[in-house]
């Protein structure tokens, strides 16, 4: 499954060693610790009594229609019931018992559209939205426990549907934006949803792009494919493009909204039911489709977001920049931040529109103070130079958090020097979609942070980094991150495929979770996370699997075998590179530059059609074989080295040796061009 050895430091990660020469820690202010959420006896009282400590954040964040008298039954293992004879509503706990309590005018979000419009929306006015979809959903047939997938750019309404989807106890599955038709129709077949929340489109880069005609694909009778079972399609209304309307089928947002009743009961559910689905890419070519579940969940999203963030919701305003098609848009987006009763701003469209001063622009207009976003990003602004964000009063911020994937210390400097003002504690968060929340992270205010570490589990979370033999490693040892004990809002299956649930996360290590990264431990017994350790790539803090882009490439009818590879790459982190060999005739078209570029072009399309345009690959390399061991498995670490313009390793295990010659010679010819 693996040909990458953390202990030896995987080729995408800067070596320990040179991180560690350039380490610095810094302690918080006392300022900043007189006043944190945290304290350092979170860290006391979990491990004191780890269940009695869940159970009291469950308490103290959450209110429950029934009080649970039972925190974890773990006899089903490695399927978990938090909670489970209590009963709740998310969308009451993110909206209404906020407007119970007094603060109805609260601002919940500062929505801000990419062409400059503007939306303030209170508790209140949340409330009051949340209740007509709610109401307008069970109007179109949808009962508690139907699936609704949700397909939206980033605006209210995509927050508004998920919460309307958990009033009602249906569970949603948000599919990106940016994944395409195909894409959408496995996951919606999938998921066997019964109704699709899309829009006509959104704005993207200056221009409105379109939504709705990839749900039309998808619903499309297709040859070889089984009808879905989707009745209904809601459509909101953003950017005034002309759609296709199938009658009796396709329902406008706003009108089905203006007929619906404002009030409405949320359902109170079992703590175990299905709060959502969330298809994330694996080692094999399918999705999964990993289920999360509600009272745990919300439990830990709310705990997290207060103490990692160190949220005072009636002061701070709150800005993370993730799209709510991905985990960190479902737990710091919508349920964290929306249960801790916080005030935040959404914006739709991208960094640099219409200028690359926007988010600063953003952050001074609304006088954010907490700040989450990727380490690509962060590059990506640091490669555009300290004077954008220079132009701007950025002195509101007082917390600046990152996620997706390793910050490189460099980033981690410049983060903090430039954008926090050389004051901010910077909490560098490990997670993923599985985990539902945050599972290591420095606490501001009582973590000396570490430029590149992620550091400690927080309280209450059990994680170490063990050799292949499952034991633990000593400080200053490298091996494999897994977590040793239950969490709230861990992910309770892979829909519809319990074994491959047990398969992919309980099988390597017994009675371990394994996290699929390599890990390594400090001196000072701090984690450092090194990189996936299996066929899964991170490219700019999105999750690809090599096998599904392997898998697009030789679906179309010119390719004959293909290899993908993550290849370092120093904005996105990774960056996808394909290697294919073409079949027949089509062989010879790559032989000169042109016919090279042409046929680059058209697998490209090819896999943003199949995929969506975040899988297509950076680089496509056309070569006669592929280096593969003796039981035909491909080596891609071989391959790696190519991409990286590396020395090629030792391929003494290869079945023919003389096949990586034949492909570094063939990559010297003119023929090997790349397309950004
Ligand atoms: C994978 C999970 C968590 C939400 C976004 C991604 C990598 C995530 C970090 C971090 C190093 C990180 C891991 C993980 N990752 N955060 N702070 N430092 N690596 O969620 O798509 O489920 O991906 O992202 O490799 O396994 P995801």
């Amino acid at each position: 499954m693996t040909d990458t050895n953390p202990t030896s430091g995987s080729a995408s990660s800067p070596s320990l060693e040179n991180l560690l020469h350039e380490t610095r820690s810094f302690p918080p202010s006392e300022e900043f610790a007189a006043q944190a959420n945290a304290k350092a006896d979170l860290y006391e009282k979990a491990s004191a009594d780890r269940l009695g400590f869940w159970a009291e954040q469950a308490r103290e964040l959450v209110t429950w229609n029934k009080p649970f008298t039972e925190t974890l039954d773990w006899s089903g293992a490695p399927v978990a019931r938090w909670f489970a004879d209590g009963t709740l509503n998310a969308a009451y706990n993110a909206v209404d018992r906020h407007v119970e309590a007094g603060h109805g005018d609260r601002v919940a979000i500062h929505f801000e559209g990419e062409p400059g419009d503007t939306r303030t929306v209170t508790y209140a006015d949340l409330q009051q939205e949340v209740s007509r979809a709610a109401n307008a959903l069970t109007a179109l047939g949808v009962r508690t426990g139907d699936r609704v997938v949700i397909y939206l750019p980033m605006l209210v309404e995509s927050v508004v549907a998920m919460l309307a989807c958990a009033r009602i106890g249906a569970p949603h599955s948000v599919v990106f934006g940016g994944f395409s038709a195909d894409a959408l129709r496995s996951r919606i077949a999938d998921a066997e949803a019964t109704l699709v929340v899309t829009a006509d489109g959104g704005y993207r880069r200056g221009a409105p792009s379109a939504l709705k005609p990839a749900v039309d694909e998808a619903l499309a009778p297709k040859e070889g494919a089984p009808a879905t079972s989707v009745q209904k399609v809601l459509v909101v209304r953003r950017t005034e493009q002309d759609v296709d309307w199938v009658e009796g089928r396709d329902v406008w947002w706003h009108e089905a909204l203006e007929a619906a009743d404002p009030v409405h009961e949320p359902v109170a559910v079992e703590a175990e039911h299905p709060l959502f689905i969330l298809y994330t890419s694996g080692t094999t070519g399918k999705p999964k489709g990993i289920l999360h579940t509600t009272g745990g969940y919300i439990t830990q999203a709310a705990y997290t977001h207060k103490n990692v963030f160190d949220l005072k919701p009636e002061t701070d305003v709150y800005w993370c920049t993730a799209d709510v098609g991905w985990v960190t848009g479902h737990s710091y987006v919508v349920y964290g931040p929306l249960v801790n009763g916080a005030t935040q701003v959404l914006y739709e469209g991208t960094p640099d529109t219409p200028h690359r001063g926007r988010w600063w622009e953003l952050i001074e207009k609304y006088k954010v103070s907490i700040l989450y976003t990727a380490p690509t990003a962060i590059r990506t602004c640091m490669k555009w130079g300290d004077d954008i964000p220079g132009g701007f009063d950025l002195s509101s911020l007082r917390v600046l958090g990152s996620v997706g994937e390793p910050i490189n210390p460099e980033a981690w400097m410049w983060y903090r020097r430039v954008i926090g003002g050389d004051k901010t504690p910077i909490v560098d968060t490990w997670w993923q979609t599985e985990t539902g929340a945050i599972m290591i992270s420095p606490l501001p205010g009582v973590t000396a942070t570490k430029p590149g570490s992620a550091q400690v589990a927080i309280p209450g979370i059990a994680a170490t980094v063990v050799d292949d033999e499952a034991k633990p490693v000593p400080d200053g040892g490298g091996g494999y991150l897994v977590l040793s004990e239950p969490w709230p809002s861990m992910l309770r299956g892979i829909w519809g495929d319990l074994e491959r649930y047990k398969d992919t996360y309980w099988s390597r290590f017994d009675g371990l979770y394994f996290a699929g990264d390599g890990a390594k431990k400090d001196e000072d017994g701090d984690i450092w996370l090194l990189g996936r350790v299996d066929d899964v790539m991170n490219v700019s803090g999105h999750r690809l699997s090599t096998t599904e882009i392997e898998s697009a490439l030789v679906s179309n009818e010119i390719v004959a075998e293909a290899a993908v590879v993550g290849a370092a790459d120093e904005t996105t982190g990774q960056a996808v590179v394909a290697f294919v060999i073409l079949r027949g005739s089509h062989a010879n078209r790559a032989s000169t530059a042109e016919g090279a570029a042409e046929v680059q072009k058209e697998l490209r399309d090819h896999v943003g059609k199949e995929i969506g345009p975040i899988a297509k690959p950076k680089k496509i390399l056309v070569v006669p074989e592929l280096p593969k061991t003796r039981s035909g498995k491909i080596m891609r670490r071989l391959l790696r080295d190519v991409a990286e313009d590396r020395a090629v390793g030792d391929a003494t295990t290869l079945a023919d040796s003389s096949v990586m010659d034949l492909i570094t010679a063939g990559l010297a010819a003119p023929t090997a061009a790349s397309e950004d």
